[in-house]
């Protein structure tokens, strides 16, 4: 069974806050995605993006998409507003399957869907104002409700002093502030970000990505978004899903995901974020000890299952000998504490079985590294 599959099944020694995250409520979703695939014409023949999606979005979150290029992440996010077409299964938003809707129901639901992007998409000839206003004219919106929309959604996003500035005259971050304006004139239920964060600096994310929360919290706004810059899943995301290929291989709560990566894929794109070794540590270890007083290097991972700290007076008590801690540290995420301490044991009593034995009480995986002296 793939490590997916495993998080899905009900268990019942599952912690009922969990159980909340771990399985979305179905028939409540916002968004839902039944065996869905999606299937393009390519000029070397047909390019299955998509195979067999089952995943359900729940209102009010922040859910995260990630996986490698070409793995279907916009494919997949461009189905929710019918930008791409469905090639098999289904998309139900509120419960309605959106491939019945004719055209009218169809306008009226990308009403209810703001999306932004990495490149902002702002019309260069028309100012800031004019660039957020356009879409409530197109709806047919009175003048005065414009007004007072605009002017509102300006003030919301930190740029009321810009209402006259033309896209030229602004950062990128101004420019994707802009954009979120602009996808938020109709009040949407969701919004959808595809690497809406990537052209700006660190600070500038930053600062957009309080922005996007602060809009989750304060309009209830669902968020959808795709990002390669995995520090903005753990930043602001409830629940992530990890594409591969077309195919959901792991999906879960940021925490978890982050915390214990089951598939390679995610693994691998997590890897960066994750205390690796450095590398004069590698260069000093060993695969045997090659000394009878060498220590053994344990790295324990603390996944935040728990909730709680590591206790280190608990762990050197349980391990006895000469303990050095090596490297490695805690990061919080969602509340809850992550990381991994890297641990030199040395002259211990126990044995090496037992040492690690006795690690895995108190970490939720161990790991032998090898041996330094
Ligand atoms: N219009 C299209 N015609 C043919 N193939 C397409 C089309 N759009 C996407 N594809 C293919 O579908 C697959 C998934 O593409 P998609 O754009 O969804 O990936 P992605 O995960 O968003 O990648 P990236 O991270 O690079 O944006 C890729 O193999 C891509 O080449
Ligand atoms: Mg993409």
């Amino acid at each position: 069974m793939t490590a997916i599959a495993q998080r899905q099944q009900p268990t019942d020694n599952a912690q009922s806050a969990d159980k909340v995250e771990l399985h979305p409520d179905l028939n409540n979703a916002l968004v839902r995605f039944i065996n869905l695939g999606k299937t393009y014409n390519g000029q070397q023949g047909p390019v299955q993006a998509l195979h067999n999606i089952d995943l359900a979005i729940q209102r009010g979150e922040i859910f995260g998409i990630i996986g490698r290029s070409g793995a279907g992440k916009s494919s997949l996010i461009r189905t929710i507003n019918r930008l791409e077409q469905p090639s098999s299964g289904r998309v139900l938003i509120n419960q309605v399957d959106i491939g019945e809707l004719n055209e009218d129901r169809l306008v009226e639901l990308r009403r209810r869907i703001g999306m932004i992007f990495q490149h902002f998409n702002l019309m260069s000839a028309k100012t800031v104002w004019q660039n957020v206003e356009l879409p409530l004219k197109v709806a047919g919106v009175a003048k005065d409700q414009r007004q007072r929309k605009v002017g509102e959604l300006l003030e919301l996003v930190g740029l009321q002093d810009k209402h006259h500035a033309y896209p030229a005259q602004l950062s990128g971050g101004q420019k994707q502030r802009v954009g979120i304006a602009r996808a938020l004139v109709h009040d949407p239920d969701i919004l959808l970000c595809d690497e809406a964060t990537s052209a700006l600096d660190p600070e500038t994310t930053q600062s957009i990505l309080g922005l996007l929360k602060e809009i989750n919290q304060r309009l209830g706004l669902t968020i959808i978004l795709i990002t390669h810059e995995m520090a903005v899943i753990r930043d602001i995301c409830d629940r992530v899903v990890v594409l591969e290929q077309g195919k959901v291989v792991e999906q879960g709560p940021v925490w978890q995901v982050f915390g214990s990566p089951q598939h390679e894929v995610s693994k691998t794109l997590l890897a960066p974020l994750q205390h690796g070794l450095p590398e004069d540590l590698q260069a000093r270890l060993h695969a045997q000890p090659p000394q009878p007083d060498a220590a053994l290097v344990l790295d324990l991972h603390f996944t935040g299952e728990s909730g709680e700290e590591p206790d280190l007076a608990a762990l050197f008590n349980a391990l006895g000998g000469q303990i050095r801690l090596l490297n490695g540290g805690i990061e919080r995420i969602q509340g809850r504490p992550l990381g991994h301490l890297l641990i030199a044991v040395a002259a211990s009593r126990y044995s090496r079985e037992e040492l690690l034995s006795r690690a895995r009480q108190q970490a939720q995986h161990v790991e032998v590294i090898g041996y330094v002296v």
